[in-house]
């Protein structure tokens, strides 16, 4: 089979860095093109060529696939959860138009695949909070959760009626050191350990008790190639898998931050976010995952805090 070529759009956001020096170490550094709208990540620089690019810019990306013969495109740019809630309406065009113009593009250049991810914001009240199946009510409250699902569903469109084919994860929180996240309502399980570090107590913007699905970023992106390996016959939904790994509370991670730096406090002062996470699920059960592509976490919150605190101290 011909080398795989691939583009990477939003390639220096959370996900983005990362992803992309995965990718890179698996199908060389030449064969992913990295793109943001931003100039290129500290990380990202001298392991493979960059460009500029807007998700939204149509006539762009196509250039660039043809110029590039790119055979996959992962779509990673988007506003997230708590920066939508601010500007709505530029969450619903962005999230959404750029979602709609990669799966033109993928049917119309007969890409072999493309990823673009869900979340677990496409959940919302009505959904079950313990244990959220795979298939549930989804009545998503966030104008990103909407998009989301929105876009999930377009996923689904494009898979049946054209065979494109498309891949998907409905990612929890996220929580990773080398990329810094953008506007989520789970990012205070980030800041936490950056504050550790630097001023030994946190405010949570989420209040004690508020339990979220969570994963560690190594997981995260184990479990986007694993998806993205797997023979299409094991794919067997043409929506988002759901993917699981920890779920926990604030209280929590501080207990376990404790266990290494004694002295650390927490304190709470939840703000607009908190409503945000009173819609999520509680945990996920991502038997799906597990069944149709083998997937498997391998980070728990102890050792996930290890390596956060460990690799944040010589960062800073
Ligand atoms: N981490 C995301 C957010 O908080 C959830 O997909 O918006």
């Amino acid at each position: 089979m011909a080398q795989e070529r691939i583009l990477i759009i939003g390639a220096c956001g959370q996900i983005g860095v990362e992803l992309t020096l995965a990718l890179r170490n698996l199908y060389g550094n030449d064969n992913v093109i990295a793109t943001d709208i931003r100039g290129e990540h500290e990380l990202l620089k001298g392991s493979g060529p960059y460009e500029v690019l807007n998700a939204m810019d149509e006539p762009s990306i196509l250039d660039l696939v043809r110029k590039e013969k790119i055979t996959q495109i992962y779509l990673l740019a988007a506003m997230l959860s708590a920066t939508g809630e601010k500007d709505p309406k530029r969450a619903w065009i962005t999230n959404m138009q750029s979602v709609r113009q990669v799966l033109d593009i993928g049917v119309q250049e007969k890409l072999h695949k493309i990823y673009w991810p869900s979340s677990i914001a496409v959940f919302g009240q009505s959904t079950p909070r313990e244990n959220t199946p795979q298939q549930t009510i989804i009545e998503p409250l966030t104008v990103y959760g909407i998009s989301k699902y929105a876009g999930e569903l377009w996923c689904q469109y494009y898979r049946q009626r054209w065979n494109l084919d498309v891949r998907s994860l409905r990612y929890p929180g996220l929580i990773s050191w080398k990329s810094e996240p953008g506007g989520g309502t789970t990012d205070y399980a980030v800041e936490i350990y950056y504050d550790a570090l630097r001023k030994g107590r946190y405010t949570s913007f989420l209040d004690k008790g508020t339990y979220l699905p969570m994963m560690y970023m190594d997981d995260a992106i184990r479990a986007t190639i694993e998806l993205m390996e797997a023979p299409s016959e094991q794919i067997k939904t043409n929506m988002a898998y759901n993917v699981s790994a920890m779920s926990f509370a604030p209280e929590e991670v501080a207990a376990s931050i404790q266990k290494i730096i004694p002295d650390f406090q927490i304190s709470y002062a939840p703000d607009f976010r908190q409503n945000i996470a009173n819609g999520w699920p509680k945990s996920i059960d991502d038997s799906n995952a597990r069944n149709d592509w083998g997937w498997q976490p391998d980070f728990d919150l102890d050792k996930m805090t290890k390596t956060m605190l460990k690799n944040l101290k010589t960062k800073l």
